[in-house]
């Protein structure tokens, strides 16, 4: 199995796990990246049998609609049952690195709504410890540079990703050459820098499974302690 082989099993997994949680009017979360795409084709077969979808970028909403499945406002949704997502890391307990879309602030509001957090991905992203994929951060744009030396701070290197305006009109910058042994601490204290929007770090609110995609088949990953 090729990696993309493994996107497609980890969607299809994970497809076949929220069908089993269907019932009428069921809100569904859906993700942004090429594993989320592939969730987006298998859930087209059940577009008529759900109430909705609420989904974390414009890139994923657009896709959707084009199979005809209906995305939804989040204010105007209803409770959302499931969000199924890739992610860039993830470690055995399931904390992500996610934002490599530059999609993680909607995606983090989604995660946080969410009653259950699917994560699919290849075996790739399995990680000991995070911070090898460089750690997105969404800020406001006239913050960039006082924000950049607040990480330093904090012993990253930081790194504007040029050209890059996310769905929410904001710049992102990339953390280089972090050893992250304590996610939850790191993702609050990037959160306390006037001018992040959201950091990818997915440790408060981790995911609930993992669907891996290994060459032998897709495991499940529940969180370790
Ligand atoms: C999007 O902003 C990210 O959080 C994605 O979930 C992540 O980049 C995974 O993408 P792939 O499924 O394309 O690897």
């Amino acid at each position: 199995m090729n990696q993309d082989d493994m996107k497609k099993a980890v969607a299809k997994a994970a497809f076949d796990y929220v069908k089993e949680m269907i019932t009428d009017g069921i809100i569904i979360g859906v993700g942004t990246g090429s594993t989320a795409n592939y969730f987006i084709d298998e859930l087209a077969a059940v577009k008529n049998d759900i109430g909705g979808t609420v989904a974390s970028s414009e890139e994923s909403a657009t896709r959707l609609r084009a199979v005809g499945i209906e995305v939804m406002d989040l204010n105007a949704a209803g409770p959302v049952a499931v969000y199924v997502d890739g992610a860039d890391e993830s470690n055995q307990q399931l904390h992500l690195i996610k934002g490599g879309g530059a999609a993680l602030t909607r995606e983090k509001i989604i995660a946080a709504v969410a009653e259950e957090f699917v994560c699919i991905a290849d075996e790739s992203k399995l990680v000991d410890v995070l911070g090898k994929f460089p750690l997105p951060v969404e800020v406001i744009p006239m913050a960039r540079s006082h924000v950049a030396r607040a990480i330093v701070k904090l012993g990253g290197d930081p790194v504007w990703r040029e050209g890059c305006v996310t769905d929410n009109g904001n710049q992102i910058i990339d953390v280089h050459n972090l050893q992250i042994m304590e996610p939850r601490k790191l993702e609050n204290a990037l959160n306390q820098i006037v001018g992040v929007v959201c950091n990818g770090l997915f440790a408060e609110r981790a995911a609930d499974r993992l669907f891996l995609g290994t060459s032998s088949g897709v495991e499940t990953h529940l969180p370790r302690n």
